[in-house]
């Protein structure tokens, strides 16, 4: 026992010194202190001594565990002060640095377009309808007066969802589904994403129209004519020329496009140096809408009375619109997300 306890004394504070981290000096504590620890064996021997030398051994022992553990407990208490410093002088925050700015969002240039288009025809009391982007074929072609196997399906290559669904070709369907639930008078635009097969730099596979349309007891070709050039008035220069050109939609009849005089060459057809202008190649116009009267069919495929009821039509690209306000030659540069060119609108 004596010379256990000897060997124990020199021992441990060697041993403690040399811990370097809490899990070491939670080691050792379970090694001499825990239940079946060095020490506390040799404490438990106590009741196989002799009864005269217990109360020396005993009080020696005792001594032992009580400078043990203080000894842990100091030299824990010195590798969490270490620990402490170690993290500060590494974490130090340093504050002379300058700080990282933040970017400030700026709104996308088709919806600035799409906005501005919603605002003039808010202006004159259109009210805004939205339709489903994956439709059937129902409304997306054949209440447009496009049967199965009419060639002006052609004109929309689409991309089928499965069966009867697919992804909407133009924002007309939203016509059919507004008339199939609504009675006239009707003052509706529909602004939307829309999806065809193309892709090149004027034509990308998802897009975004703006189809409007007004159906009323009366309403003529001169209220197509009215409600477009002033429309387009608002968005172009105030004195923009406007040119109704005959055109054909199955959906309409008769059917025009509309044309406008090229914003870059105010409709010279040249540029100040005398070449043929890149934006119209040389004609002087820019078709930006497709319009008509609403035929007489797509009345009796919602339920209307084509001798009661009369409405025109039209639908336009917002990027193509984009374009040509914005002087912008490749239609991919609004879905590529290049910060620099995103940053140039406000
Ligand atoms: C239509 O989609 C008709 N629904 C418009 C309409 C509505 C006519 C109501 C009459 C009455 P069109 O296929 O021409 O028509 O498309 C309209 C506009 O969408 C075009 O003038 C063009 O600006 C734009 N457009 C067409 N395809 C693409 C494309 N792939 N990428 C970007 N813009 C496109």
């Amino acid at each position: 026992m004596k010379e256990s306890l000897e060997t124990l004394r020199e021992e441990i504070p060697d041993r403690i010194a040399h811990c370097e981290t809490g899990p070491e000096i939670e080691h050792l504590r379970v090694e001499y202190l825990g239940r079946k620890g060095k020490l506390t064996l040799l404490l438990r021997g106590l009741r196989d001594l002799p009864p005269e030398e217990r109360p020396q051994a005993g009080e020696q022992l005792n001594r032992l565990r009580r400078v043990t553990e203080e000894q842990i407990a100091a030299r824990l208490a010195e590798l969490k002060g270490r620990e402490k410093e170690r993290i500060l002088s590494e974490e130090r925050v340093d504050i002379t640095l300058p700080g990282s700015r933040w970017e400030r969002g700026r709104i996308h240039p088709l919806t600035l377009v799409m906005d501005e288009i919603i605002d003039v025809f808010a202006g004159m009391g259109f009210e805004i309808a939205r339709g489903p982007d994956i439709e059937d074929d129902y409304h997306n072609f054949e209440a447009l007066n496009m049967p199965k196997d009419h060639p002006a399906r052609d004109m929309q290559d689409t991309f089928f969802v499965s069966g009867e669904c697919l992804l909407r070709t133009h924002t007309s369907p939203v016509q059919i589904r507004v008339m199939e639930s609504r009675k006239p008078p009707l003052q509706i635009i529909a602004p939307g994403a829309v999806y065809r097969h193309d892709d090149d730099a004027t034509h990308s596979p998802m897009f975004h129209q703006v189809e409007g349309f007004m159906v009323d007891s009366d309403i003529s070709f001169a209220d197509l004519k009215g409600v477009l050039t002033h429309f387009i008035r608002q968005i172009f220069r105030p004195e923009t020329k406007v040119r109704f050109r005959p055109s054909f939609f199955p959906f309409t009849e008769p059917s025009a496009e509309i044309d406008i005089q090229c914003v870059l060459c105010g409709g010279e057809g040249t540029s100040q140096e005398g070449q043929t202008c890149r934006v119209c190649k040389g004609s002087g116009w820019l078709e930006i809408l497709g319009a008509g009267m609403i035929d007489p069919q797509v009345f009796r495929f919602v339920g209307y009375d084509p001798e009661k009821v009369s409405g025109f039509a039209f639908g336009m690209g917002v990027e193509r619109i984009a374009m040509l306000k914005f002087g912008i030659e490749d239609i991919r540069l609004f879905f590529q997300n290049d910060i620099r060119f995103l940053r140039q609108f406000r």
